[in-house]
């Protein structure tokens, strides 16, 4: 098992997903002997799921059953163990879209928090890129270095326990895009540009406050990054509905002419449509994505 290539079967130290429901995941690591409670019962690591293939229904000890699934970045989003306020896949998706992350793509991060956009990243520029993340909380560092190593994504990965405002990412000219998600994103930009390569590259920064944005911009454009654009990306739930509209009449088809008479009274008929209605308000403000393209110097 590795967060950035597919294997058929479950193996002794993988981490997989254990699905209940739709609102309802956790993550385990598979040890032979080991033995983990949930809702449904015990799950037991040796003959439950060692060789079991991924996908596959595994009934534990109280009889309900639950599904075991290879671990991706997004279904490690919603099963990680939060230390931070973490980045969300809506987000996540625009991110790596609009910093044009491909294989072999340099990137440096800063904090790196929980590791949740970290996956993403990695699965986004594995198998030949690399990924710089900067967080100066010790212990966060240091357990998010372990969880890369676990997830075998560790080879792809350097994690720089510093503070990015003072110390930088600790690399030059070597960035194809950066991404800041700190209080004060304004205090790094320039140790971004450090960073980036030459010829150029991609910046993303996250902020809550439109402040913190107003902020960040003045300094990208002193900086001479150019194409700023702020984005908020807000996830709406549409509810599938059955409704029952009015069959419309549309006249007879060889019926009498205008002038022979009026036309027949409208069918009471009505047909039932499968559709989807919007919530009338859509909450979920999580932040501005500022996106900034550095020219070549
Ligand atoms: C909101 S969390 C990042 C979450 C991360 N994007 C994720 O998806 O899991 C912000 C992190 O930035 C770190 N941080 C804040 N200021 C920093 C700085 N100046 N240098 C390095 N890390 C910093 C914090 O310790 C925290 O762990």
């Amino acid at each position: 098992m590795s967060f950035v290539e597919y294997s058929e079967k479950v193996q002794d130290g993988d981490v997989v997903i254990v699905y209940m429901g739709h609102e309802s995941m956790m993550q385990l690591k598979v040890q032979a002997g080991g033995q983990t409670q949930t809702r449904y019962g015990a799950i037991r690591h040796s003959s439950d799921l060692i060789g079991l293939r991924y996908g596959s229904k595994v009934t534990c000890s109280k009889g309900g059953w639950v599904r075991v699934l290879h671990p991706t970045p997004e279904l490690w989003t919603v099963s990680l163990p939060h230390r931070t306020q973490i980045l969300y896949t809506t987000d996540i998706a625009t991110i790596t879209m609009m910093l044009e992350l491909k294989p072999g793509a340099v990137v440096c991060e800063s904090g790196t928090g929980s590791g949740s956009l970290s996956h993403a990243i990695l699965r986004s520029i594995a198998p030949t890129g690399h990924l710089h993340t900067v967080e100066f909380h010790q212990q966060r560092a240091e357990k998010v270095e372990e969880e890369f190593q676990e997830h075998r994504v560790g080879h792809l990965v350097t994690v720089r326990n510093q503070d990015v405002c003072s110390d930088g990412f600790g690399v030059a000219g070597v960035a194809d895009a950066v991404f800041l998600d700190i209080p004060s994103p304004w205090d790094a930009v320039a140790h971004a540009h450090t960073a980036m390569k030459r010829h150029g590259g991609r910046l993303c920064s996250f902020s809550p406050c439109i402040e913190q944005v107003q902020k960040t911009c003045e300094s990208l454009s002193a900086l001479g990054f150019l194409d700023l654009l702020t984005l908020e990306v807000v996830l709406r739930v549409h509810t599938v509905r059955t409704l029952s509209l009015p069959m419309p009449e549309f006249g007879p088809d060889s019926g009498p002419a205008l002038s022979e008479g009026p036309f027949p009274s409208p069918s009471p008929a009505s047909l039932p449509v499968r559709t989807t209605t919007p919530p009338r308000e859509t909450a979920g403000h999580t932040g501005y994505l500022t996106f900034a393209t550095k020219p070549r110097t």
